[in-house]
């Protein structure tokens, strides 16, 4: 099939459209490059440099293209972020969204893979979480996810567009050519290796006062190539005429809490990484991990590499591949 992939130069993006180049689409990248990076576009895909809303350039890629299906991740991702400035979440990831549905009216294009995540959920007693538990985001990032998400329920009513919303957890690890990266870095893995690699004095744990094990935040940490393999079955899924889905991305089980995470990288690298106490950020559940039983059943997804000496071992075989980037 030919797919556009939105934020394709990003890290999921990046790894969600090898995959797919690896399974013999024909994938071209439509990505701002205002948080994504050139280099991380795999070779394979045509690249376009440009924005959600710059409606003509758009609609001049689907038509060029012949799009089939888009898979949409382009978006601002950052849940701290989001509660000091929600305007620029609503303004990427509600009113871009909105136009790249627009523009797959127009064109005529009626599938799409769309990258939500947990952050739908909000605080949650009951955990794993469900598709069908009740989604009361905290932050805007989360906020602005559901917004889209509720959208494309009502334009699959109305337009006949049909998606498949995957809610990931939280992505980590590398492929071969892909990995995590972001000019702002904030994300617990990247940070703990930089610090492992001496490019950081530390790590801050960001709160120890949560009611978890250890008092640190729990997260479910996924491999992003189990995230890529979701994605090309839900694609395919959507192919075959299946109705549109919601599904969560996880590895379930207890999660890791983020002193876990640190002790683990620790071992992974055999480095020091020094760790001090900082305040807990806004916005931030106390724990998300997910039941991902509905896209085992419904798609056969089983994420592969589920151990968290794998995940965090990959990305820094990753880092150490790219040091020139870091
Ligand atoms: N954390 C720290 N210190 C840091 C950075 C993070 O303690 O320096 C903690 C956070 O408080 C959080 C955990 O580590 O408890 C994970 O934080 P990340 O920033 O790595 O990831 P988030 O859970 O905030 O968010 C990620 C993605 C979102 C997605 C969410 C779903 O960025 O897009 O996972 O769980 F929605």
């Amino acid at each position: 099939m030919n797919v556009l992939v939105t934020g394709g130069a990003g890290y999921v993006g990046s790894a969600v459209a090898e995959r797919l180049l690896e399974l013999g689409h024909t994938v071209v990248i439509y990505d701002s490059l205002v948080t994504g990076h050139r280099d991380a576009v795999p070779v394979g895909a045509t690249f376009v440099e440009a924005d959600l809303i710059d409606g003509l350039r758009l609609l001049d890629t689907f038509t060029r293209s012949h799009v089939d299906a888009v898979m949409h991740m382009a978006a601002t991702a950052l849940v701290g972020e989001s509660v000091q400035n929600p305007a620029k979440y609503y303004r990427a990831n509600v009113v871009g969204g909105l136009a790249l549905l627009d523009v797959m009216r127009e064109a005529g294009t009626r599938l799409i893979v769309f990258s939500s995540t947990a952050a739908v959920y909000g605080e949650r007693e009951r955990q794993p979480i469900e598709e069908s538990d009740p989604t009361r985001p905290t932050n805007p990032y989360g906020e602005t996810k559901l917004a889209f998400e509720k959208a494309l329920g009502w334009y699959e009513r109305a337009y006949g567009i049909r998606h498949v919303c995957l809610r990931y957890f939280n992505a980590a690890g590398a492929t071969k050519q892909c990995g995590e990266r972001h000019q702002l870095e904030t994300h617990l893995i990247p940070l703990v290796l930089q610090a492992a690699a001496g490019k950081r004095d530390g790590v801050t744990i960001l709160g120890t006062d949560y009611p978890t094990r250890d008092g640190t935040c729990i997260r479910d940490y996924v491999h992003v190539a189990d995230l890529a393999d979701a994605h090309a079955l839900a694609l395919d899924a959507l192919a075959a005429g299946r109705p549109s889905a919601t599904y969560n991305l996880g590895c379930g089980g207890t999660g890791y809490s983020v002193a876990e995470v640190i002790e683990v990288a620790r071992q992974v690298t055999n480095r020091p990484i020094p760790a001090r106490i900082g305040v807990a950020r806004p916005g931030d559940p106390a724990v998300l991990v997910a039941s991902s039983d509905l896209v085992s059943r419904e798609l056969g997804w089983h994420p592969k590499r589920q151990d968290l000496d794998d995940i965090i071992g990959s990305a820094w075989r990753w880092m150490e591949r790219r040091q020139e980037l870091f």
